[in-house]
């Protein structure tokens, strides 16, 4: 059984909280120039998650465990008030089952490049094998070269590319093999979205190859009270590829709470 584990994350600005939660197999620094701009006027937290970047990672690991530990980290850096939870993609599925398990600590969701349903038994096999692949001793570059392509919209600047291909690939082999198998049990989310009383922003690229835009227009659908915003010419890593987009999308959103 894993137990619970410290996350390491930038903490930066002052004002109303807001998480931000990277996607598979990447670490916080993807949200690196969102959270600069972000962090004028608002706190802003990105944390490793467990075994990315700078955070400790165990053998094996759960949906809840990656949502415990962001309820850990909100307690460990004395976040008394709702925040907004934001994720990409793998941490769009972690935000979500944060709301099951945490639902009291949030003021607001952000789905980002992400999606409510589970895996087809067909991909989820497919995640099984990559996880035993590199407990056998693969490389991190045999998940990653398959998803490379769908990350970026086209036209990407190459050197934006290599360096998050970089850092991709540069992740530990333990973390990406328990996040595989993690991703594989996940549930679907369907009836989480339609129960979530809060406020929800769901952002898309307009080219995301991995999660498209329809996806993110039904989880608009679902939930009661979202706002649905497309960034124009951003694939799947929408906020790292337009940080300044992006940032502009999550400042309306507040602020429009703030008036209300
Ligand atoms: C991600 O960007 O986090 C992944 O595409 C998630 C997934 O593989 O389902």
């Amino acid at each position: 059984m894993p137990g619970p584990i410290n996350l390491a994350c930038t903490d930066q600005g002052s004002g109303p909280v807001v998480v931000l939660v990277h996607g598979f197999p990447i670490e916080g620094s993807m949200w690196r120039d969102a959270a600069g701009l972000l962090g004028a006027a608002h706190r802003v937290l990105a944390p490793d998650q467990r075994g990315y970047g700078r955070s400790p990672g165990t053998p094996a690991a759960t949906m809840a465990d990656y949502a415990d530990d962001l309820a850990r980290l909100l307690d460990r850096h004395a976040v008394d008030r709702p925040a907004l939870l934001a994720g990409l993609s793998f941490g769009g599925y972690v935000v979500m089952e944060f709301m099951r398990r945490h639902p009291d600590r949030l003021e607001a969701v952000g789905l980002v490049d992400t999606r409510e349903v589970g895996d087809t038994p067909d991909a989820a096999a497919g995640r099984r094998a990559g996880a035993d692949a590199l407990d056998a001793g693969g490389p991190v570059s045999a998940v990653v070269a398959p998803m490379l392509p769908k990350l970026f919209a086209p036209g990407a600047p190459r050197t934006m590319v290599e360096h998050w291909s970089r850092v991709l690939c540069a992740q530990s082999p333990g973390a990406v093999a328990a996040t595989l198998r993690a991703m594989a049990d996940r549930p679907d989310s369907t009836e989480t979205l339609r129960a979530f009383q809060g406020r929800a922003l769901v952002v898309a690229g307009e080219y995301d190859a991995i999660t498209p835009v329809e996806v993110h227009e039904r989880m608009a659908a679902l939930l009661p009270n979202a706002e649905l915003r497309i960034i124009p010419g951003a694939g799947h890593m929408a906020p790292t590829e337009q940080p300044r987009a992006f940032a502009s999308i999550v400042e309306e959103f507040l602020a429009q709470d703030a008036r209300s």
